[in-house]
């Protein structure tokens, strides 16, 4: 009898985790032919293909932009998650339709840890709360409010520069973006923070590593991330789990006592006079000490926000800031051609928003770079809210997206020459072929897109004229040898020191 039910419940664990979903992917794969692949691994999904792709070619994603460069025709892949299809859209027009539509998906929370971190902030909002949020968020990235933020720019880049006790130059480059965040939306009471014993934006991009490894790097952790969800820190925690929990304890305690302080203040001595001083912490706190508050927003959501942006500023910034030197550093001649661009807009004083449109090519480099190796190399995956056709593609509510734009971004349908790194093509009219408008968005498109596209752009700007003219950047040869490019939370190269800095 035992032995029956025993068999019974193997076989619907069977159906449930491999065969369904293998049937399921099976069904559109034969439907769609040539414009869908099929890799499919029974639990593990895309990881095994990530994972795989990382030992044969010391890349996390060589090997799906290879599926890419190789069949024209390929529109998708058909890849599972535990027991659900995830599609890796690369078609620009299905693209398009998810981003236009982007109330009918919800965005995965990765990190398992959203009651905690990100999960009330704008990156994860949805409906009437996300736009209350965008709309208040809009005034601090206002593009003459980032103008004016242009001098302080220089200033910690400057400093930074000087202080010259950086490990490696993403160590140096996560140091301004930080700082400049800091200054920019949350003002004295946050400035130099420490937590856990290093810089803040340091310990915030390290936690959210450490957080990804335990999910994605271990069978454990894996494992609990798929079955409980976020309850995974509270059961069973081992020690990583454990050490993450007191770091986010204390994070969040950081946050709480930045904005606790503020409020203290305004409660003595009064908002600014001037409106037009007001950073993202008084814009919120205007909201939420004014008695009407009609956008409803609670301190639990200032918190949050303030960890997206804390985050989302600083390690994305920061990553492409440092990417933009690593390719410095393998094309010197185009250091050359910048450094005399800098040298007759700029000369030797600091940037100034006046300088910013006219750094034609240097503004055509760091979209090359975006192009190439964008760190943030596509939006979050996404998780259908209904069942829906994208084009003539069905998916089932519950079903897996991920609309990835570095696939088209180096493909020879969309851009001529795409192996070479030319970013001269920004200088042309027309840079991408057959465009319509969803295959270069390295800050994603639509309604969705980055609300900090403007100011990471000027930030990177302000850093690289800086180091251009005043440090040689060189690769190191011994460690381009062992060259590796792996996906955490942002994709980057592995070792990190592998180019360095050298004072003029
Ligand atoms: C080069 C640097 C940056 C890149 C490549 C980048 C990229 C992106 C991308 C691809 C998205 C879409 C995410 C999705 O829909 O899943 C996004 C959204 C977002 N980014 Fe950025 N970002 C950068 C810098 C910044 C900065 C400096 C900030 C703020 C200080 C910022 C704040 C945000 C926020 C809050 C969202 C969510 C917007 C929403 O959902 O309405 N980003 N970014």
């Amino acid at each position: 009898m035992y032995i029956y039910i025993g068999i019974a419940f193997l076989l619907i664990l069977l159906y449930s985790l491999v065969i369904k979903p293998f049937i399921q992917l099976l069904l559109i794969k034969i439907k769609f032919g040539n414009q869908a692949k099929m890799i499919f691994f029974p639990i593990f999904g895309d990881i095994v293909e990530i994972e795989g792709s990382y030992k044969k070619y010391n890349d996390h994603y060589a090997s799906i932009k290879k599926y890419f460069k190789e069949n024209k025709d390929l529109k998708f892949l058909l890849l599972n998650i535990f027991n659900i299809p995830f599609i890796f859209i690369g078609d620009p027009e299905m693209i398009k339709q998810i981003h236009t539509n982007h109330d009918s998906f919800r965005k995965i929370d990765f990190l398992n840890n959203n009651s905690r971190l990100m999960g009330q902030g704008l990156l994860f909002q949805y409906g009437q709360q996300w736009k209350n949020q965008r709309k208040l968020l809009g005034r601090p990235f206002d593009f003459d409010k980032l103008k004016a933020r242009i001098p302080m720019m220089n200033q910690v880049v400057k400093l930074k520069l000087a202080n010259n006790n950086y490990q490696n130059p993403l160590d140096l480059t996560r140091s301004i973006a930080g700082e400049v965040v800091i200054q920019t939306f949350f003002g004295k009471e946050a400035e130099n923070a420490q937590l856990n014993g290093r810089e803040a934006q340091s310990e915030i991009v390290e936690l959210f590593n450490d957080i990804t490894e335990a999910i994605y790097g271990s069978f454990y952790g894996f494992l609990k991330w798929m079955i409980i969800g976020e309850k995974q820190w509270k059961i069973l925690p081992n020690k990583k789990e454990r050490n993450i929990n007191r770091r986010i304890e204390e994070l969040n305690i950081f946050a709480r006592n930045v904005i606790d302080n503020r409020i203290t203040k305004i409660q003595k001595e009064g908002f600014k006079k001037n409106q037009e001083d007001f950073d993202f912490l008084d814009i919120h706190l205007q909201e939420l000490l004014d008695e009407k508050n009609t956008t409803g927003i609670t301190k639990e959501e200032i918190i949050s926000q303030f960890i997206t942006l804390f985050f989302a500023g600083t390690d994305t910034t920061s990553s492409v800031a440092a990417m933009c030197l690593f390719y410095l550093a393998q094309y010197p001649e185009i250091h050359q051609e910048l450094l005399k661009e800098i040298q007759t807009v700029i000369g030797d004083g600091d940037v100034l928003d006046i300088h910013l449109n006219k750094l034609q090519e240097l503004n055509s480099f760091i979209l090359e770079v975006l192009r190439v190796r964008n760190p943030a190399s596509g939006p979050l995956v996404r998780v259908a809210n209904q069942d829906m056709l994208i084009k003539d593609l069905h998916i089932k509510k519950g079903w897996i997206l991920m609309p990835a734009n570095f696939v088209q971004q180096q493909n020879d349908k969309y851009f001529q020459n795409y192996e070479d790194f030319d970013h001269k093509r920004f200088l042309k009219t027309q840079v991408v072929k057959n465009d319509n408008g969803y295959v270069n968005i390295p800050f994603s498109a639509g309604p969705r897109n980055c609300i900090g596209q403007h100011m990471a752009m000027m930030e990177i700007k302000v850093i690289l004229c800086h180091i251009i003219r005043n440090f040689k950047v060189t690769p190191v040869p011994e460690k381009m040898k062992n060259l590796k490019w792996k996906a955490k939370f942002l994709y980057f190269h592995e070792p990190l020191d592998c180019i360095q800095l050298i004072r003029n």
